[in-house]
């Protein structure tokens, strides 16, 4: 090695040792008969001082000396003078005089100052140059914690007895409810590759293939809609179990993310977790991830409004509307109130309703049309000094307008207490409704529904609810999960029930498998860049990857997604012609199949 020590290791006890150190010039404090230099590797940074006087030959390099370049240093540790003690970093106590100096390699001045605040640096910026942004002490600390994270996972679930298995990234496409990317095959020209946007299907074949206890710290590509917490790329910390139920799973969980949260930040949380199902999340908080560290809970005032003269309220409420709101400790002026309407109505709603209790006095906008009762109940349940913001409107959409409301005025009011809670959301309903009024499923179409609810499979599809769980933390949906369906006949009612077309071409090789011995099993899926960026408290999982996209998803380091160069146009077209051919020529097959049949 060049180097036999780290320069951040480094003590008072280390004083009078002859050390080789090698990193990056962090800084250059020049004092004219003596030089400072920071030399910074990934362990920390240490003081090398140069004496004009002293080291002649020395000083020539120094001289050549830019920051951010890597240099070797040879010296002898030595103690600081009192006066020059800096207790702010684990060096202070000591600097290094040096006997040998070289620049092994030269740097540019870096396109951003190493030392500034984070927040005054271009994120464009430092993700085009991630390499050097990745030599700020933030972003190291970053890369070890979650080396140690993935650590610990790997020992926890293996002194577990599960096995790390590789799962294919490149499969054929699957419906997992985000749309796939697509990678052109030349063998033959005209198929395609989907990359996996998750192992679900293989797992699940890992179980009938006998594993029993599966994981994988796998790589999962989808190609959707981004925001700060997702990437077209992001790691699952992907497991699988057979013969379990869906409390094994917690069971499983709960101390792996409590110690994980512990060794991160210190922070020690109680198990078991709370369990809330998804019909008391949607109503008492409006989210299926409600943050538990926000006190405001969800207030109805459908009783109050019980005999309204209020036409709008009472014509809602007959038709099984109804009145929710959160009750907040602020009165406000009817600008912001205004405003928050316009905001509201943008979001769908039909408006705001809103109450004050100022001064023994309840305030709005529909004061005169209240009959004395409803003024005296409504007096009652909001406290003197606070205001209740609600909507008027359906399950689940104005809750989960409400929701969020519930989440930015906690914010505003500096509501939300520090620290971390974590929560299972239970019971999720099996489908939800598209856009276009079809169903699909709510998870993923692998998910048991409830055993006594398949009956209503059929008639009220909607109704189901399922094996499925996630589990939240801070607010955030840090993973998801269910008990899988392992009978044959169910899984491929369920694939009907989701009118997916084609479903013996594109699911014969997996319904197959539950002819040969399925084992009842299940698993989870938790997302590794969301647990550490709500771990370390960062603003977005860009912050806690080495290499993200960005925002937009796009990589500025090395500036994809790109257009194509001259031959792989080329190539792609023929690709593209040939995609046409095989297409066409498969749907053909298809149609003289359901003739013959
Ligand atoms: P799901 O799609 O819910 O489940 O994903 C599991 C967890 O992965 C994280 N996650 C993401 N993180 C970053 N960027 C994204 N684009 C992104 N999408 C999801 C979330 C989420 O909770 N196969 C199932 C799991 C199972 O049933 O076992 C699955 O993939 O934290």
């Amino acid at each position: 090695m060049i180097k036999d020590t780290y320069a951040g290791t480094l003590r008072k006890t280390d004083v009078g040792k002859e050390v080789k150190l090698a990193g990056w010039v962090h800084t250059i404090r020049d004092l004219g008969s003596l030089t400072f230099v920071m030399l910074r590797d990934r362990s920390g940074e240490v003081q090398i001082v140069f004496d004009r006087s002293k080291h002649g030959k020395l000083i020539d390099v120094l001289d050549e000396m830019t920051k951010e370049s890597v240099i070797y240093v040879k010296g002898v540790v030595k103690a600081r003078e009192e006066s020059t003690v800096n207790p702010n970093i684990p060096t202070g106590e000591i600097e290094v005089e040096p006997s040998e100096v070289k620049i092994l390699a030269k740097s540019d001045v870096p396109p951003f100052p190493l030392t500034a605040p984070e927040d005054k640096l271009s994120e464009m910026q430092r993700l085009q140059y991630r390499y050097i942004d990745l030599r700020r002490p933030t972003m190291r600390d970053m890369l070890r914690k979650r080396h140690e994270a993935t650590m610990f996972i790997r020992n926890y679930l293996s002194d577990n007895g599960f096995w790390e298995i590789e799962t294919p990234y490149l499969t054929k496409y699957t419906p997992g409810g985000a749309r796939n990317f697509m990678v052109p095959s030349h063998n033959p020209i005209g198929t395609f590759y989907a990359l996996a946007e998750s192992p679900q299907i293989f797992k699940q074949l890992l179980m009938i293939g006998g594993v029993e206890k599966y994981f994988q710290i796998a790589r999962c590509f989808r190609d959707e809609e981004l925001r700060a917490d997702r990437q077209p790329e992001f790691t699952q910390i992907d497991i699988e179990m057979s013969f379990i139920d869906e409390e094994d799973i917690r069971h499983l969980i709960e101390p792996m993310l409590a110690g994980l949260l512990e060794k991160l930040t210190g922070y020690q949380v109680e198990t078991p977790f709370r369990v809330m199902t998804y019909e008391e999340a949607m109503h008492d908080y409006g989210s299926d991830k409600p943050d538990l560290r926000n006190p405001l809970k969800l207030v109805y005032l459908n009783d109050v409004f019980g005999n309204t003269g209020v036409k709008f309220i009472a014509s809602a409420l007959e038709k099984g509307d109804n009145v929710v709101g959160i009750i907040v400790p602020a009165i406000y002026s009817k600008s912001f109130l205004k405003n928050l309407e316009k905001e509201l109505k943008a979001e769908g709603a039909g408006g705001l309703l809103w109450f004050m209790h100022k001064d023994g006095e309840l305030v709005s906008t529909i004061t005169k049309f209240l009959s004395d009762e409803e003024k005296q109940k409504l007096l009652e349940v909001i406290p003197e000094g606070h205001t209740y913001l609600g909507v008027v409107g359906e399950y689940p959409k104005a809750n989960e307008i409400v929701g969020r409301l519930r989440n930015r005025m906690a914010n505003e009011l500096g509501l939300v207490k520090d620290g971390y809670e974590f929560l299972w959301v239970v019971e999720f309903p099996l489908f939800e409704v598209n856009d276009d009024g079809s169903i699909k499923a709510a998870h993923h179409p692998f998910t048991m529904p409830i055993e006594e609810d398949i009956p209503l499979l059929d008639k009220e599809p909607l109704k189901v609810r399922a094996k499925a769980y996630d589990i939240v933390l801070n607010g955030y949906e840090i993973g998801g999960g269910s008990i899988r369906i392992h009978d044959r006949d169910l899984q491929k009612r369920i694939f009907e029930i989701l009118q997916f077309s084609d479903i013996d071409g594109r699911f014969e090789f997996f319904l197959r498998a539950f002819n040969y011995g399925a084992p009842p099993h299940g698993g989870i899926a938790l997302g590794l860049d969301r647990i550490l960026m709500v771990m370390l408290g960062k603003p977005s999982i860009r912050e806690v990857i080495a290499f993200p996209k960005s925002k937009g998803g796009a990589c500025p380091l090395t500036g994809a997604p790109a257009p194509l160069y001259d031959d792989q146009y080329k190539d792609f077209m023929e690709i593209a012609k040939a995609a046409k051919e095989v297409y066409e020529n498969y749907k053909m097959s298809k149609m003289k199949e359901g003739d013959e049949e």
